[in-house]
């Protein structure tokens, strides 16, 4: 056989077989069979715990688990492994809105491809759950490898006040407030579904961290009174927004931020990263720029900045000593930079 055809046929396996994992994690999530599996089970006792199901499905989806090395098999009974245990354990670290967002909504978009590159189509719609739900929660993800980097930082640079523009289910601001007793914060989020789970969040600090439900946009141009009243922050915040913005919007609101900071101020850019040229032995871009291609397909979205970028929007909108972490597993990068001092500026 062709050579190239062998390996197409061995990347479209390879490929069936994530897929099947996907479907399989995403059905154990949706229907609770993960914290069901903890206990050994055999199908007959499934089907008596839910007799309006499917048995043939149910047997198919145990024996698929079983092969991905998510359950184990003893004789007739199949049971968690270590690894069904940790998707049961993190499903709401982000595990769980991140398999729900592949599977509803990357495969439907992506098959519209064809038709939205040759502009049959307009762009799609980010559906009402992916607004209200599935993107705020998916990002929590990324908290574990991100928080002990931010906890660090805020302990050198001694921030007593923080911006969290875009701050979604307010986990950030949650986790400064309880780490940093004298720490105050506020966090702007426009969706109401998303700003009152924050609310809720936040509410054990007792207004030391307040939530307001706002369009950044409406709240820096349109009523920046109100912004400055509640003084200036030593950090502003945007974890895992700035691909909301066009390259125009990020600039605006880059430059805008300046105002609402102290001097020596800072703006701290939490991102996913498109990049340039693919990494033959770690693939970590693939995700990301695949993400990236998914995000493009929607209106209002140009999809994920490069460093390159995000390094010369802070560096042109007033901004320096630009340091950049990348997050573990190479996912996420973490830009800090510091408002340029206003002396500094008018000498130029
Ligand atoms: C991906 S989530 C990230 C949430 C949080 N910062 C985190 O890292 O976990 C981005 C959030 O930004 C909010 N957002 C996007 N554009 C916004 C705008 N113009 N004004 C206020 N919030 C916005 C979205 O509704 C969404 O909840």
């Amino acid at each position: 056989m062709d050579v190239s055809m062998l390996s197409l046929l061995a990347k479209t396996t390879s490929m069936m077989e994530y897929l099947g994992f996907l479907w399989v994690v995403q059905t154990g999530l949706e229907l609770n069979l993960w914290a069901e599996m903890e206990t050994a089970r055999s199908l007959k006792e499934l089907m008596i715990i839910h007799p309006e199901w499917d048995e043939i499905l149910l047997d198919h989806w145990l024996e698929q688990a079983h092969y991905m090395e998510l359950l184990t098999k003893k004789n007739d009974f199949f049971q968690a492994t270590k690894l069904a245990k940790a998707i049961n354990k993190y499903r709401s670290l982000g595990l769980e809105a991140l398999y729900k967002e592949l599977v509803e909504h990357w495969a439907i978009g992506f098959a519209e491809l064809p038709r939205l590159i040759t502009k049959q189509r307009a762009k799609l719609t980010l559906e009402k759950d992916m607004e209200e739900e599935l993107i705020a929660k998916a990002s929590i993800a990324s908290e574990p490898f991100v928080w002990p980097y931010l906890r660090s930082k805020c302990q050198k640079e001694q921030w007593k006040s923080v911006l969290d523009l875009g701050c979604g289910e307010g986990r950030y601001l949650k986790i400064l407030g309880s780490e940093f007793s004298d720490l105050c914060g506020v966090g702007i989020e426009m969706n109401p579904a998303v700003a009152e789970r924050a609310q809720e969040k936040v509410k054990e600090h007792d207004g030391r961290i307040r939530i307001l439900c706002q369009d950044i946009f409406s709240l820096v141009y349109q009523q920046k009174d109100s912004l400055l009243e509640l003084g200036n922050f030593d950090l502003c915040l945007l974890n895992n927004s700035i691909y909301y913005f066009t390259q125009e919007q990020r600039i605006q609101l880059l430059g805008s931020i300046r105002e609402f900071l102290k001097p020596g101020g800072q703006v701290g850019i939490l991102t996913a990263v498109r990049k340039g040229s693919p990494v033959r032995v770690f693939r970590t871009h693939l995700p990301q720029n695949l993400m990236s291609f998914f995000l493009a397909c929607h209106q209002g979205f140009e999809g994920l900045p490069t460093t390159e970028e995000i390094r010369s929007l802070l560096l042109q909108t007033g901004y320096d000593d630009v340091d950049m972490a990348v997050m573990p597993l190479g996912t996420s990068h973490y830009f800090f930079a510091r408002k340029t001092d206003e002396c500094q500026e008018t000498s130029r």
